[in-house]
């Protein structure tokens, strides 16, 4: 990894919704913030169903741009394994309640959640964003204690009162919002933020 700042973690698990993950690791590179990406089985199970683009072609070209590092979920030796290694926080995108289930409980049985772990253990900025629907009471208490531990729960959800035109503003709407819970971004971009009520028709 070129850039020697400290990395933002982005951890893939198997929920829908692998263009989120997608669009988040390519919005950093694009903002020259190195990255460090784990994802776990599941994820690329799904990401088969869902990107035209193969996971490995994904990874070969953000790897091309140098500011990029991917370790295996059973990477347990990798440096984000450990407290010592400095990172700005972690995005776990999506989030399937598999994972939020195991974070909320410590289980750090493999890397993606063991990042995670650390992170709360340090205090480091964490936001999960959550697929799943409907949730039940298991999901909601599992999600609720990531909340108490300081984790942003992000969930997908479109903003219909900026009336998003498709998937994708809807997808970008979330990825900026990660970005400024995570303090990459101070603000939204201009066309995001909500002015109050428009001038009747
Ligand atoms: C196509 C597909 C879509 C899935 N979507 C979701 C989802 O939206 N949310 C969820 O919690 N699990 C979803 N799952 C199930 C998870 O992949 C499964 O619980 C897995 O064990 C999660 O493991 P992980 O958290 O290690 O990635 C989906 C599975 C498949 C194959």
């Amino acid at each position: 990894m070129e850039n020697s700042a400290p990395p933002v973690i982005v951890g893939i698990t198997g929920a829908s919704g692998s263009v989120m993950a997608a669009t988040t690791v390519e919005r950093l590179l694009s903002m020259d913030v190195p990255v460090v990406v784990t994802a776990s089985a599941a994820a690329r199970l799904v990401w088969r169903e869902e990107m035209e683009e193969s996971f490995g072609a994904a990874l070969e070209r953000w790897t091309d741009e140098g500011r990029f590092a991917y370790y295996s979920f059973g990477e347990l030796n990798a440096p984000i394994a450990s407290g010592t290694f400095p990172t700005r926080g972690m995005a776990i995108v999506p989030c399937s309640m598999a994972t939020a289930a195991a974070i909320a409980h410590g289980l750090a049985d493999n890397l993606l959640r063991r990042a995670a772990d650390v992170c709360l253990k340090e205090r480091r900025p964490m936001v999960i964003v959550p697929r799943e629907a409907p949730l039940s009471a298991i999901h909601l208490d599992n999600l609720a204690s990531l909340a108490h531990l300081g984790v942003t729960v992000l969930p997908p959800n479109p903003p219909f009162y900026l009336k998003p035109a498709t998937i994708d503003d809807t997808v970008s709407f979330t990825v900026e919002r990660t970005l400024v819970a995570l303090g990459i971004s101070s603000e939204l971009p201009i066309g995001m933020v909500y002015r109050g009520p428009r001038d009747a028709d």
